[in-house]
């Protein structure tokens, strides 16, 4: 793939204050764009970040043909630039496609293109622990038609944000009795736009009463814990590893894969099944339930403090009493920053 490169007259990074990066505010010099013209991908290039121009009548604006993905470039301790998983990226982002009637992308455009965008603003993947380079891909669709049918023309960019951790600390969550963030047979696999628009207004009303995040049931008996907020979710209840069995509703995170990955090899009794809120207040009333925590690009894991179900509210251990999220948390780290070995190829050289 011949990539077309304008490189930025002017870099903006000596006005970022690379201790102090907010999530998602600060963009780099860089951006990829592809279009797809009906047929092919066409006309791959890289140029300086600015606005996109599009027609006010494209149907991603209207009726949400809109797909992202989200992964990290990471500073080896040798200095080298790598970044986690982009085939998994690839993967969901075609399934992703599939769902919303939008076209595949190959695995060496997809890949190639962060690579390049990688390289060429690699000065911009921050050194201080715990940052990264919050990688940004997308896709929507762009003809020009109000009707309603899948578009025959898109375009793909990608874009990347310096960023420190999504949370500021241990998230406190509410488990949402009213809405759903997804159905059976709906979309709530596929990384689309859409889910997260309608996650938005459940959320607005729980931060309002004081909560970080939502944790969401599945939407057919609200029963079963499915994910909370942006994350998957992991339960440890006496020494057993539990995430939910991601069979449609749940969007199947990267971290989420990565963490099973690694409990197995760590030796950590591990289950992917349905699990009840109620199972999950038993083990707490009995004093079984020694952690629970959230996995996903933005946050990585992220503890959480406290469950509240209707009005009753569930407090977890500190977070240094919580031997299996730190031990993963670690050991994610370790491989992210060439610590350790990379047994599974996730960190690919830029
Ligand atoms: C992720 O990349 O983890 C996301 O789902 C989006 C994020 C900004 C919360």
């Amino acid at each position: 793939m011949q990539i077309q490169i304008q490189r930025t007259s002017k870099s903006r990074i000596s006005e970022v204050d690379f201790n102090n990066i907010p999530f998602g505010k600060v963009f780099s010099d860089h951006m990829f764009i592809v279009d797809f013209d009906g047929k092919d991908w066409v006309d791959p290039r890289i140029e300086p970040y600015s606005n996109l121009s599009v027609s006010p009548a494209i149907s991603a604006l209207h009726y949400g043909q809109s797909i992202f993905e989200g992964l990290k470039a990471y500073r080896f301790d040798n200095g080298e630039a790598r970044i986690f998983r982009p085939d998994a990226n690839w993967l969901r982002m075609n399934k992703s496609a599939e769902r919303l009637c939008m076209p595949q992308m190959d695995q060496n455009m997809f890949v190639e293109g962060i690579r390049r965008l990688v390289e060429i603003d690699q000065n911009w993947i921050p050194e201080k622990g715990g940052y990264s380079l919050y990688i940004r891909p997308f896709m929507f669709a762009t003809d020009e038609y109000v009707g309603i049918r899948p578009s025959e023309t898109y375009r793909f960019v990608i874009f990347t944000c310096p960023v420190g951790s999504y949370y500021s600390g241990m998230v406190n969550v509410k488990v949402s009795d009213h809405y759903v963030r997804a159905f059976p047979r709906g979309t709530g696999y596929a990384k689309v736009a859409g889910n997260y628009a309608a996650g938005m207004m459940p959320l607005k009303h729980a931060r309002e009463e004081g909560f970080d995040q939502l944790l969401w049931l599945d939407g057919k008996e609200m029963k079963y814990v499915e994910e909370s907020g942006t994350m998957n979710l992991f339960f440890v209840i006496d020494d057993t590893l539990i995430t939910p069995v991601a069979d449609g509703t749940i969007l199947e995170g990267i971290t989420r894969d990565s963490v099973l990955k690694l409990a197995q090899d760590l030796e950590i009794k591990t289950q992917v099944r349905k699990i009840a809120i109620e199972e999950v207040f038993e083990a707490y009333n009995y004093g079984k339930l020694k952690d629970a925590f959230g996995t996903g690009t933005a946050a990585t894991i992220a503890q959480l403090n406290s469950i509240t179900y209707k009005g009753y509210k569930m407090q977890l251990p500190p977070a240094e009493e919580r031997p299996i999220s730190n031990l993963l948390g670690q050991t994610l780290d370790d491989i992210r920053h060439g610590r350790t070995e990379d047994r599974y190829n996730w960190m690919l050289k830029v």
